[in-house]
């Protein structure tokens, strides 16, 4: 009560300063008096960080009620929200106001600060909805309203389209020039807003202008086209001007028209692939009228500097063929043809969920040289994704090469040979007009090194950037610790992400690839979304992966599915129907991946059973433990081969038991049920098959063990003895690993799990061959695609299949983050709502330290090692509890904040565990000490 009197007066003293503020209109005044209030009468707790489905203001959705989720923020420890208010309107001054309000949620009793659904009025197409959360504490606090944040619809119906799909008459070929296309419009009166509504089947680049609509790029970017092609929403009203206004939009091929996979294997369900424009701006005038300006029969078009552009080959441009002006209101575009005009059904243009493709890092050249063989290189000393930047002077008709090359070959030289057939060059020709500056627009490449043919005179450095090109998803999680090469290796793992995060997740960005492997994208989701916010970019895809899932339930090895129907069902890959969305659902907590998933899960365990004989899933082509350690001439069965089918009935288990999990959270108890007789039953006939009567495995691999471990697989009795087998197999390859793409995610997990992390240590840290710190030591820059890319003599493994920039193996990520720094979320309480810390120290790692941003807040875990003491920190956000670990042997050795821990008001000793010591607690920073004696 006491308090609340306290806070009341604070809060009108507050007002009244702000008031003077207002009479007096006093800048200094009002910064002293801002400052002062801030520090004196600081807020007890703040709402921030409004996300709408997971982005800060999005505009273009078409979900009919979007999930917002807030932060918390309080300098107390042990701050949970008691209950919320939400409120929202469509006019940001209203809002402010109360007034108006489409919905406003009332004060709602609840803990939940994220995913909860917007519950008002009817969402209505194209609008734009304000709206501010205020919450309550369990200390009795309430926050002020929150600053206001935003989200936009998209258009919610198909026939809210009026544009019509145009396209150039020639079609082409996939090596004919990108076309163009324009149109004109007038603006009499004042603008309030204008809005673009823009997809294309190729790629985009609109401009209104001159002025480049959007910062994205490789847009509408990639779906299964034919049930589901994104658009995108921008707010262009700057861009508009009053008098004569001029719309340019080039396409190229992308996704939609260049040959993908290898071969002349394309997907045939798309028959004619002609590359059209759909285009629709919205303008709202000041005095409240509106205006339509879309694409149809009057827009012309056109070619223009873009002669060929492709995904594996590149980009030839010649800037001689550019249309001066073509962007401008007062461009004559008298000699360009007429559009073809089609009004299609557009109910397989949906609104974009995942984050736009755009540019991130840019780099310069570390050095630039001459090879023995001649060549003119640049390095800029990171593999990456994107394309590159070279500003140059010449004549008409010179003509600049630029080759992309992810590695120099063992005599220093360039070297493309593992590219394959993908070509990977831009080829530009000069207009010969001052500076130009070259940069492709359709296409990416993976590359570190350029080589540059064609330029005369000095080539200097400051000329040449690379840019690094990928999905523009938020970054969440960094790790280091003591040891430098383990640090590389993270940044390694990080780039390997970065460079293969392009709208969807690609095996690799540089050979004739580049596809959605399902295989590589679950190995590595959980690493993945501790380095970024990856919930709305797998969303989509797995989206994309229900729909091309074949009718009896088998999942295509590649989404988007470009390759033949027989390239589907094998275990390890298809099971990303059930890995991603249950990973997703436990990083993120939100139940709604689950549910749209469900059916998806469901028909892929169906497939399965129906292909089992008496619970035996063993028929069927799998790709199996792919790339595990085949030694050189390998003549005394060295080599870790584990039995395909053993894989498979694995799998089988672990996608059932994903499935389980689904069904209890949806609450589907019939399937619980069902399932978890089946899975009881797939058991069974693993041990039947596969264990020998001895207790071994048929298969001695570390992948056979791993798996079998990992998935619960065995009979109690045999656990021992298969942990004992796994470590002795490391042991005899002298401690090292020789797992494949499905083995490889559980080695370290499993290894603590049974108590040998000491060995899981030893993996990690060994660098030789094969090894995690292999390539590292010889330089890697990103993840490879083969333990021995680069073999012990230097030589390079066969270019068929060398990809530098891979990143499944990456998936060791997961466990520096969850088990050297100990993050880790409640599997019952998912998406960090309940936080776990459990450090394991080891690896003669003196420090080692994790932050993870969550929707609650960072999460921080971090341990130092001195001569007598470790010292743990962590930071766990507010309205979150966690249950940490501390290693400490003796509960009287720790203190924290220079208290010990017994009768604390802000934490809860449960007791000893093993080595730790294990306490509960909220939100807040905390430093404990556990002293040696
Ligand atoms: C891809 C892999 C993929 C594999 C499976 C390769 O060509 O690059 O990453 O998982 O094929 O067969």
């Amino acid at each position: 009560m006491y308090y609340n009197k306290i806070l009341q007066w604070k809060r009108s003293f507050q007002d009244r300063i702000i008031s003077t503020i207002r009479r007096y209109r006093c800048a200094w005044g009002f910064l002293f008096l801002w400052g002062l209030s801030l520090n004196v009468f600081s807020q007890e707790i703040k709402v921030s960080n409004l996300l709408c489905e997971n982005q800060s203001n999005p505009i273009g959705l078409d979900i009919v009620h979007p999930a917002l989720s807030w932060q918390l923020e309080g300098n107390k420890r042990g701050i949970i929200q008691s209950a919320y208010e939400i409120r929202v309107s469509n006019d940001s001054s209203s809002l402010i106001r109360g007034n108006n309000l489409v919905w406003r949620s009332e004060k709602i009793m609840s803990g939940q600060s994220v995913h909860v659904p917007y519950s008002g009025s009817l969402l209505k197409s194209g609008a734009k909805y304000y709206w501010q959360v205020k919450v309550w504490d369990n200390h009795g606090n309430s926050s002020k309203w929150s600053m206001p944040a935003y989200w936009q619809m998209g258009l919610l119906n198909a026939s809210d389209w009026k544009a019509h799909w145009i396209s150039r008459l020639p079609n082409g070929t996939s090596e004919s020039p990108c076309p163009q296309f324009r149109n004109g419009f007038k603006v009499s009166k004042k603008i309030k807003s204008a809005t673009v509504y823009v997809t294309s089947k190729g790629l985009y680049e609109a401009f209104i202008n001159g002025r480049r609509v959007g910062e994205a790029h490789l847009t509408p970017g990639w779906t299964s086209y034919k049930k589901r092609l994104q658009y995108q929403v921008f707010d262009v009203t700057p861009l508009i001007k009053t008098g004569a206004n001029a719309i340019g939009v080039m396409l190229g091929n992308g996704w939609y028209k260049s040959p993908l996979g290898w071969g002349s294997v394309f997907n045939t369900e798309i028959k004619d692939r002609t590359l059209a424009l759909l285009f629709q701006l919205e303008i709202t005038y000041s005095d409240g009228s509106t205006d339509l300006i879309v694409s149809d029969e009057n827009w012309k078009s056109s070619t223009g500097f873009i002669m060929k552009s492709e995904i594996y080959a590149g980009e030839v441009q010649d800037a001689r063929q550019e249309k001066k002006g073509w962007l401008l209101p007062d461009y004559d575009d008298k000699d360009w043809n007429h559009v073809v005009a089609a009004a299609e059904e557009n109910s397989a243009v949906i609104a974009t969920y995942n984050e736009l493709v755009k540019e991130h890092e840019i780099f310069k050249p570390l050095k630039m040289f001459r090879t023995n063989e001649g060549d003119l290189i640049v390095d800029f000393g990171q593999n990456m994704t994107g394309y590159e930047e070279i500003k140059v002077y010449g004549k008409a008709g010179d003509t600049i090469v630029v080759s992309h090359a992810e590695i120099l070959d063992p005599e220093g030289n360039f070297y493309t040979k593992n590219l394959r057939t993908a070509k990977a060059e831009s080829r530009y020709i000069l207009s010969g007009e001052g500076e130009e500056t070259l940069k492709p627009h359709f296409t990416f490449y993976g590359f570190r090194y350029l080589r540059i043919e064609g330029i005369s005179g000095d080539a200097a450095p400051e000329n040449f950037s690379a840019i690094s090109l990928y999905s523009d998803m938020k970054p969440t999680g960094s790790f280091s610790c003591s040891n430098p090469l383990i640090n590389k290796l993270q940044q390694n793992i990080q780039w390997g992400q970065k460079s293969n995060f392009l709208d969807v997740p690609t095996d690799c960005p540089q050979r004739d690839e580049r596809l959605g492997w399902t295989g590589d994208a679950q190995v590595f989701c959980s690493t993945a979304a501790f380095n970024m916010h990856v919930y709305n970019f797998f969303a989509k895809w797995l989206k994309d992966l229900s729909i091309d899932q074949f009718k009896n339930g088998s999942v295509p090895y590649v989404i988007p599915h470009v390759l033949d129907s027989v390239s589907s069902g094998s275990t390890g890959w298809a099971d990303v129907a059930t890995i991603i969305p249950w990973q997703m659902y436990l990083s993120y907590g939100d139940k709604r991946i689950l549910e749209a998933q469900y059916p998806s899960m469901k028909r892929w365990v169906d497939y399965m059973k129906n292909r089992s004989k008496n619970d035996l899933w063993a028929t069927g082509f799998h790709i199996g433990d792919w790339l595990y350690f085949i030694p050189e001439g390998d003549y005394d069965g060295r080599a870790a081969v584990t039995n395909k089918y053993l894989i498979a009935q694995c799998f089988y288990a672990h996608s059932t038991q994903l499935l389980i999990n689904a069904a209890r959270a949806l609450e589907k108890d019939s399937d619980v049920e069902y399932y978890s007789n089946l899975l009881k039953r797939i058991k069974t006939a693993f041990a039947a098959e596969y264990i020998t009567p001895n207790g071994n495995l048929v298969s001695g691999t570390q992948t056979a063990y791993l798996l079998a471990l990992n998935f619960d697989m065995l009979p109690a009795q045999c656990v021992p003895v298969i942990v004992n087998k796994l470590i002795d197999n490391i042991n005899d390859y002298g401690i090292h690993l020789t797992t494949g793409f499905v083995g490889t995610p559980y080695l370290c997990p499993v290894l603590t799990r049974y108590g040998h992390s000491d060995m899981a240590y030893k993996l990690m840290l060994q660098d030789t061959y094969p090894s995690w710190l292999y390539p590292v030591k010889l330089g890697a820059t990103t993840i490879w695609e083969k333990w021995d890319g680069i073999k012990p003599d230097g030589s390079f493994q066969n270019p068929g299949m060398n990809s530098f920039n891979h990143y499944a193996y990456g998936a060791i990520g997961n466990w520096m983050y969850s088990t050297i720094a100990g993050i880790n979320t409640d599997t019952i309480v998912p998406g960090y709502k309940k936080v776990i810390i459990k450090p394991q120290i080891g690896g003669n790692l003196t420090f080692a330290s994790a932050s993870l941003k969550t929707y609650y807040g960072e999460i921080k875990s971090g341990w130092k090692i001195t001569s007598n003491q470790l010292v743990m920190d962590v930071e766990i956000p507010a309205n979150t509890t966690a249950t940490i670990y501390i290693p400490a042997t003796n509960i009287d050795r720790i203190t924290e904040s220079k208290q010990g821990l017994m009768n604390r008001k802000d934490m809860t000793v449960v007791g000893q565990q093993g080595d730790y010591v294990i306490v509960i607690l909220g939100s807040g920073k905390y430093s404990y000490t556990v002293n040696s004696n």
